[in-house]
């Protein structure tokens, strides 16, 4: 079976001390993780030394940034390379989250440069795609979210990309309340696996794991990762209510 993610995305919310309780209460909740399922912490950039020191030993169990540049090194202040990253452990980054493409211009390109430098070092990318509100209600999205793949993917190896996750994050179901259907996510999961299919061929496309976001909780977790093609999830909000990412974990096939 493909690999079941449970991803959190605590974007920038949290302090190190409210972060840390999180973690605690997470830890102590009981869950299980089976050999093809795992659970990723996406944290701020200041607290992967102590998500990464308190889930140490735990199997199936990941610490993620959530961007990194799109350099290998240098005179880029602020900015934060795949190679220190992995100088602290992190094996797993979150790339062109639909709020970073919306707030920091991130396009496909620069993406694709991102996705690159990551393959070329052994860093996992999760690499968000998805359509905002009017593309979704011109009946588009297919097309739209075809693009981003293209545009980012495309120029991968076989190899290169079945080390990409990919989340497929509607924008106009983020941090709304307002969930992809069941169905809706599923037809959109299938269409990227048959688009992956018709690129890399169908043993490639069925070893890549797509998880859906937005709006994922523990009332609707089990009923979308039923979808054969939904793989799992990466959460917002309930991530950062342990109860609810307990449950979502436990949510997965
Ligand atoms: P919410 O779960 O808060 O809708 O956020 C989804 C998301 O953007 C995860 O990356």
């Amino acid at each position: 079976m493909r690999q079941q993610i449970a991803a959190a995305n605590w974007k920038m919310n949290l302090t190190l001390q409210q972060g840390e309780q999180l973690l605690n209460e997470i830890i102590a909740k009981p869950h299980s993780l089976s050999a093809h399922q795992s659970a990723v912490f996406a944290v701020p950039f200041p607290y992967l030394p102590m998500a990464q020191a308190k889930l140490a030993g735990k199997t199936n169990v990941f610490v993620a940034a959530q961007n990194c540049s799109n350099k290998k090194s240098g005179a880029y202040t602020g900015e934060v390379s795949v190679e220190i990253l992995q100088s602290v452990g992190i094996q797993y980054v979150v790339l062109g989250h639909s709020e970073r493409r919306e707030y920091f211009l991130e396009s496909n390109q620069f993406l694709a440069e991102k996705l690159d430098i990551c393959l070329a070092s052994g860093m996992k990318p999760i690499f968000c795609c998805g359509e905002p509100l009017e593309i979704r209600e011109a009946g588009t999205q297919n097309e739209f979210v075809a693009k981003q793949l293209a545009e980012s993917l495309y120029h991968l190896s076989a190899e290169q990309l079945q080390q990409v996750v990919i989340a497929y994050e509607p924008i106009w179901a983020i941090g709304t309340g307002k969930t992809a259907s069941s169905a809706q996510a599923q037809e959109i999961h299938a269409f990227i696996r048959a688009a992956l299919a018709a690129k890399y061929g169908a043993a490639v496309a069925d070893t890549i794991s797509i998880l859906y976001g937005g709006s994922v909780k523990a009332a609707n977790a089990v009923e979308l990762f039923s979808q054969p093609d939904v793989d799992g999830g990466l959460v917002g909000g309930a991530s950062l209510i342990a109860d609810e990412f307990v449950a979502i974990i436990n949510a997965l096939k």
